[in-house]
């Protein structure tokens, strides 16, 4: 599906019935690595919206400039559009960033933030740097240079040899990306903002989640990241990387199921039910 949302064409999935949760995707993937929890979920009794932010899958990939700001206005406008108040957000990733965005700015949509393999820090001084690199790589035509640097490490060392299906259906999302999704989301990346001394002022229900074997989120980053927000908990997928939703998809869906439970009661509003931010 797509929707006219802030002068773009944004695609979008939208299953079931219920407390509404969206999904936010990691950098460089796109809608299609929430097929195992769109459809346990929806069939548990939940509407779940996950959307191809500008630049990535099916959306449109506009030239210029793009930023956690923007990327945190389409979500809030895809709900307004699909009549959604609030909704727990799950944002894996870079996911994560956008999802502290809207926590900052737009905290009254958001019912419950689960924090998916992801981080509250910005990007350090090598980390903007090698940022840059890569986008000036993208500029030159060698876009490859980004599936290299992620690709690997996307996954628990076990992966590649267990699933080398899932291996390449992950890099083929890499290399549809358009070049203006990989230059723009880099760039917004390494401006992000830093919100690990603020995450006390985010009291909303949240989940931190995290891979036993990520290799770009550290499983150790995972009890401070939680014991710094307020109201929280937190669990770690045995035996998954980065990609953890897909390399372990039950013991990630029961986590996230669990959260969505607890955050359904209070918010359990109906469908039609749009709210101001
Ligand atoms: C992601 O999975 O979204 C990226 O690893 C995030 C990042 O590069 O910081």
């Amino acid at each position: 599906m797509h929707a006219k949302i802030n002068d773009i064409q944004l695609a979008y999935t939208d299953e079931g019935n219920g407390p509404a949760l969206i999904l936010i995707h990691g950098f460089p993937l796109c809608r299609a690595m929430w097929q195992p929890q769109v459809a346990a979920l929806s069939a548990a009794g939940f509407r779940v919206v996950a959307p191809d932010l500008r630049g990535f899958g099916e959306s449109e990939a506009p030239r210029g400039r793009y930023s956690m700001d923007r990327f945190a206005d389409d979500i809030v406008e895809l709900m307004t559009y699909l009549g959604i108040g609030r909704a727990v957000v799950g944002g894996m990733s870079m996911g994560g960033y956008v999802l502290l965005n809207l926590l900052e700015r737009h905290p009254r949509r958001v019912a419950g933030a689960a924090f998916l393999l992801t981080r509250c820090n910005a990007d350090d001084a090598a980390g903007k740097a090698r940022r840059a690199e890569l986008a000036q790589l993208v500029r030159q035509g060698k876009r490859s240079a980004v599936e290299g640097a992620f690709a690997e490490v996307l996954f628990a060392p076990a992966t590649p040899a267990s699933e080398p299906q899932l291996v390449e259906t992950v890099r083929s999302w890499m290399r549809n990306t358009s070049d203006a999704g990989l230059i723009g989301a880099l760039e917004a990346m390494a401006a992000r903002a830093d919100y690990c001394d603020r995450l006390g002022e985010f009291s909303t229900p949240a989940l931190v989640m995290g891979g036993a074997e990520d290799r770009i989120v550290p499983r150790e980053t995972i009890a401070p990241f939680a014991a710094a927000l307020p109201n929280s908990s937190s669990c770690i997928i045995p035996k998954a990387g980065h990609m953890a939703n897909l390399e372990q998809p039950q013991a990630f869906n029961a986590c996230l199921m669990d959260f969505m439970r607890l955050c359904s009661q209070p918010f359990d509003a109906p469908r039609n039910d749009a709210g101001s931010a």
